[in-house]
């Protein structure tokens, strides 16, 4: 049977880092996969991670199964840290799932979503995440997108964005970066946000909100405000939220959906929905990751530990970006400012896939073909010689 399978193409990301595994020179560096590096370029456990790992495996008294939508604490404590003291005020409105990462929380909001409007439109930013339509539009929904970004001149088409959403008819469905956005690095600002909450309230459009770097733009409330504000303005929305790279447990798939709808009835079935759909998808998501988060969010030493080291993380990724976006107008003679401004791990370069090709083979500096490269995997040991390649191939 499985001769009738046809050879999938490599994924955009991974097989980058693939590559760059695969390479022996000394001069490499890893411009790919989104995950925090420190200045060791090292991935690390953090701290009060560390310690409730410890604390659990001392006193974790079984592994019974948990249930269908998860860690309820988890979900909880991460919802009041999305949506703030808003959160007394919509908690009758709430359902709420653990999934396996930001990833299959996207996934089980697309198939909730295909439950309630079976075929809906879902647009997505044009450009967008590389696993977005993969997840999105594999579930029956139809996916298109909305301008979003001009690589040309970097900053966000915002008319063009706005206008496009206000053509758009009741019900249509929304997926916004909250911040941090995934390739490009430029968020919407506070009126922005404002004015893209007053059409898709006005028009009636369903906002999917995808918030991946929680923590990682500027801070936690300010990271989350665009979601605080969307949630104010419409009466039903969806958060896909991740716990991988703010508390570093990647590959303990975490993350959480929320969804908020209007009333306590409406929400009691929806969470049995959310129940009924993560067990026909994984059945259980998997414990250590939420049990994790629960233990850090609860105990405030732990908190406040986790709180300082994700800040000290923002601040080195911010820093980094201003470092290279002055070492780039150095090399270049022209303003590179706007990678400075932008927020999150990732910024895109205007380089082809060719250009990209060449930064590779002429410079060893990896990264997807489009010339989306992560922030962190910058450092001043290698600044130099990063924006030296980079202008060169934006030269070649
Ligand atoms: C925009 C965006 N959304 C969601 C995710 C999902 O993250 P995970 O499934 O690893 O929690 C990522 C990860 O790279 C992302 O960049």
């Amino acid at each position: 049977m499985f001769e009738t399978l046809v050879r999938v193409p490599p994924d955009p990301i991974l097989s980058v880092s693939a590559a760059f595994q695969a390479d022996d020179s000394p001069d490499k560096v890893d411009l790919g996969v989104g995950v925090y590096k420190d200045e060791h370029g090292k991935t690390p456990v953090m701290r009060a991670v560390r310690t409730a790992e410890q604390e659990l495996l001392a006193e974790q008294s079984t592994k019974t199964y948990v249930s269908p939508i998860g860690n309820t604490g988890c979900n909880t404590l991460m919802t009041e840290l999305v949506l703030g003291s808003d959160h007394a005020g919509r908690k009758a409105d709430l359902s709420l799932a653990q999934t396996p990462g930001g990833s299959g929380a996207l996934r089980l909001g697309a198939e909730l979503l295909q439950s309630a409007r079976p075929g809906a439109t879902i647009l997505v930013s044009d450009p967008t995440w590389a696993n977005h339509i993969p997840l999105l539009g594999t579930v029956g929904l139809k996916v298109d997108r909305y301008p979003y970004y001009d690589p040309q001149h970097p900053g966000v088409l915002f008319d063009r964005m706005l206008g496009h959403l206000d053509a758009q008819p009741a019900g249509t469905i929304v997926v916004l970066h909250a911040c941090c956005h995934n390739p490009t690095g430029q968020d919407l600002t506070p009126a922005q946000w404002s004015e893209v909450a007053s059409v898709v309230a006005r028009r009636g459009l369903l906002p999917f909100m995808d918030l991946a770097y929680l923590g990682l733009g500027e801070d936690l409330d300010r990271d989350a405000a665009s979601v605080r504000l969307m949630a104010r303005a419409v009466p039903e929305m969806l958060v896909a939220v991740s716990c991988s790279k703010n508390f570093g447990i990647y590959r303990e798939r975490t993350g959480v959906l929320i969804a908020l709808g209007a009333g306590a009835e409406r929400a009691a079935i929806t969470t049995g929905h959310l129940g009924r759909l993560a067990r026909t998808l994984w059945s259980m998501p998997p414990d250590h990751g939420a049990a994790i988060v629960q233990r850090v969010l609860s105990q405030p030493a732990l908190r406040q530990d986790w709180m300082t080291e994700l800040s000290h993380m923002t601040r080195r990724i911010n820093g980094l970006r201003a470092l290279l976006a002055e070492k780039l107008s150095a090399a270049a003679g022209t303003d590179y400012g706007w990678i400075g401004a932008q927020r999150g791990m990732f910024s895109r370069l205007p380089l082809s896939a060719t250009q990209v090709g060449f930064a590779r083979e002429q410079h060893r500096l990896y990264m997807p073909p489009d010339g989306r490269i992560n922030i962190a995997g910058v450092s001043p040991a290698n600044v130099d010689r990063v924006a030296a390649g980079l202008i060169a191939a934006v030269r070649s």
